[in-house]
């Protein structure tokens, strides 16, 4: 198990985008930039970094010292998941992942023509990635949800998640975090502990905040 200051980082970011036909699809309003500034934090502390980076408009980080691989997909980031996390020690889920996608026997690649009259999509759910992992991983890797709630459950959502996807922490994030510059935020722990950093920072001040708070994660699990 590599030290701290040698930490192998895994960050998701952004939205997918799940396929209805040739040139339509079902996406999110995450712009990806959470995930953009921890993967630029996590390279600024040495640490080997890998980014998977969905469909955003915000161009990936400007250094070498961030390897990053795009997604479009919940189903891509499933597999990119499935290769890269053995060869790392900490995943941030920051991503912005589909929860329904049209059902396969309904996306094609055609383009539905307006002519076709009214279209009745099916949706279906997809995989819990983060619960996926947790479930196989080795005991030195950490892995951190992000969860996205209404204020008033928002403490109560993310607890919930916390346990249920088998997570060492979560980060609660308001509603209101998906376009914002700034965030308030609050970190919960498997341990029970709740620790929040000054509200209001900036996405880059948060995520060297969560970094440092996060990095003894892997090491504790052992
Ligand atoms: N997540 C995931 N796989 C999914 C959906 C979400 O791994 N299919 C991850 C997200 O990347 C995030 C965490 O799970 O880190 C919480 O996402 P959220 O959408 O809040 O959780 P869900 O379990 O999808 O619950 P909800 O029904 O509230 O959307």
């Amino acid at each position: 198990m590599p030290k701290s200051a040698a930490l192998r980082v895994l960050i998701t970011a952004g939205p997918t985008h799940e396929h209805i036909d040739a040139v339509r699809y079902i996406g999110n309003r995450s712009s990806g930039r959470m995930g953009l500034a921890l993967a630029e934090a996590s390279a600024r502390r040495g640490w080997s970094t890998t980014l998977l980076l969905g469909p955003t408009q915000i161009p990936p980080p400007d250094t070498s010292q961030v390897r990053t691989i795009r997604f479009q997909t919940a189903a891509d980031l499933e597999r990119l998941l499935a290769g890269q996390w053995p060869s790392h020690d900490l995943l941030l889920m920051a991503a912005a992942v589909a929860d329904f996608r049209p059902a396969g026997h309904q996306t094609g690649t055609d383009k539905i023509k307006r002519s076709s009259g009214k279209v009745t999509l099916e949706l279906e759910p997809t995989p819990d990635l983060l619960a996926g992992l947790a479930q196989g991983r080795r005991p030195d890797q950490a892995i951190i949800g992000f969860a996205l709630e209404p204020q008033d459950r928002l403490l109560s959502s993310a607890r919930e998640k916390l346990a249920s996807k088998r997570l060492d922490a979560i980060v609660a994030n308001p509603l209101e975090t998906m376009d914002a510059d700034r965030v308030t935020a609050t970190l919960l722990l498997a341990n029970g502990e709740l620790v929040s950093p000054a509200p209001g920072l900036a996405k880059a001040d948060f995520a060297e905040w969560l970094l440092s708070t996060v990095a003894p994660l892997p090491a504790l699990r052992r």
